[in-house]
């Protein structure tokens, strides 16, 4: 075998590994998803190695150079990617070694692929949550310019499905916002915790050249240096953040969708789908299916299962470097690609939805939804404990419900059946829009509150 074909570890072993293990055993095929990040490391490593005068800056300057010109090769698609050399950070290393000859073997000094693969890993998950953060941001844009055209549209709130109050549309939707908000936040702190460069860790008790784990911590971006060699090679808990965060974020958009085709359904006719939200039958031609909000709440199972794989990976792994660790990667890439792709269609289904205003106000019109409205009057007008109140009220409700007609439809004359001292002014109290106006303690649901809270939201997302 020709020196070009040999793994760097060949002149220990008598054979080369089996065909078998060699395909399965090898990452290159997830993790040369990791070649920026590992050029870019390499690079940062190699002026510090420089620097620190470890290695001759004639060779440093060759390794720099080339492996400026992998990238560019992997990036026009001229790189070939080598099962037999594993993984991204030996497909590199090997095909320096191609070009600029034994000056390649200058690079590899004082770190390990241990330091190396995590310095890669973390780079790429800030990078990915920053993308996954942007999308995020536009959705809560495009809810605030949905809920902004419905501040004033009343639907009916539920509790258990069964119709309980009225609330705005746009309070609903901005119900998401804050959720979203959260999960925006959750990305953030993410980053803020794994801010620690890993370089320099070495394979797992550091090393014994005179690097500047500082300078190449500042170069890639990190606040620090990780302070364990050990624990730095050992843990994976900032990917386990990272589809948590993925996970909780996609739960969410997963019942956002959920409520869509609740409200679409031809049971509540309450929200419409553009058609290019829908998809139609192949034998039923009148169908009309969402089969985008389906598939953002289907893919939760996939952002679960990625959170639930990595950690049963890491339960009971004793620490430092084991290859069980090397599957973290394509948990973490296919969680981002997923809860990336359910964000998308979210954005897209958020745009694509229509108010059906009339049948809204319709419905939160039943179910009785202002009995507790009218409870709240007699309190405060009455000065009857809450209880007296509800009790009258619920009579109200039975009454009504005899004589098949909505609270709004009953006359003063039956409404005093239940409590003489009454005026015309107690019909408005059955009135939906009053209602919901009515709610104006913070975080409500009266138009005032939302409105402040939607020049809140602008402000905060500029
Ligand atoms: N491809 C490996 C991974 O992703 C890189 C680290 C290899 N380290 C080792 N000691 N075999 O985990």
């Amino acid at each position: 075998m020709t020196n070009k074909n040999k793994t760097v570890w060949s002149s220990r072993f008598k054979n080369p590994p089996s065909q078998s293990f060699q395909r399965i055993g090898a990452s290159i095929n997830v993790d040369k998803r990791l070649y920026e990040q590992d050029i870019f490391a390499s690079k940062i490593h190699t002026q510090m190695l420089i620097k620190k005068k470890i290695i001759p800056i004639k060779e440093g300057k060759k390794i720099i150079k080339g492996l400026n010109k992998i990238k560019g090769q992997i990036k026009k698609g001229k790189f070939e990617f080598k099962e037999k050399f594993e993984d991204i950070h030996l497909n590199i290393e090997k095909k320096l070694y191609e070009i600029i000859g034994d000056s390649a073997g200058y690079m590899h000094t004082a770190r390990s692929r241990n330091d190396q693969v995590v310095t890669d890993f973390k780079l790429w998950i800030k990078d990915s949550s920053l993308v996954l953060i942007k999308e995020l941001n536009s959705l809560m844009k495009n809810l605030i310019k949905k809920a902004d055209k419905n501040v004033g549209t009343v639907m009916p709130g539920f509790t258990h499905l069964k119709n309980a109050q009225p609330v705005s549309f746009a309070h609903y939707l901005l119900a998401y916002y804050e959720m979203l908000k959260r999960d925006k936040q959750r990305f953030q702190n993410n980053l803020e915790l794994m801010n620690e460069s890993p370089l320099g860790a070495a394979a797992l008790s550091g090393t014994s050249y005179n690097i500047d784990r500082n300078f190449t911590s500042k170069k890639l971006g990190f606040k620090k240096p990780t302070n364990n060699s050990i624990d730095t090679v050992s843990d994976r808990d900032f990917a386990i953040d990272f589809l948590y965060a993925c996970a909780v974020c996609a739960m969410h958009l997963s019942r956002l969708a959920e409520d869509f085709i609740i409200l679409n359904s031809d049971a509540y006719q309450l929200i419409s789908f553009n058609d290019k939200m829908l998809t139609g039958s192949s034998i039923m031609p009148q169908k009309k299916n969402p089969d985008p909000a389906e598939l953002i709440r289907g893919r939760t199972g996939i952002n679960y299962g990625k959170l639930n794989s990595i950690l049963t990976i890491m339960k009971g792994l004793p620490i430092s470097y084991f290859k069980d660790l090397q599957d973290d990667k394509a948990l973490v890439f296919d969680g981002y690609d997923t809860l990336k792709d359910t964000l998308l269609m979210s954005n897209e289904l958020v745009k694509n939805i229509k108010p059906n205003k009339a049948r809204m106000s319709d419905m939160a019109k039943t179910g009785y939804t202002t009995a507790t409205d009218f409870a709240d009057y007699l309190v405060k007008d009455q000065k009857l404990s809450f209880r007296e109140a509800y009790r009258i009220s619920s009579k109200i409700v039975n009454y009504a419900e005899k004589n098949k007609k909505n609270l709004d439809e009953l006359t003063l004359n039956e409404i005093k059946k239940f409590y003489k001292n009454l005026s015309n002014n107690v019909l408005k109290i059955f009135n939906v829009k009053h209602s919901m106006n009515s709610k104006n303690s913070y975080g409500g649901t009266s138009e005032r509150n939302i409105k402040n809270m939607i020049r809140k939201y602008k402000k905060e997302l500029k």
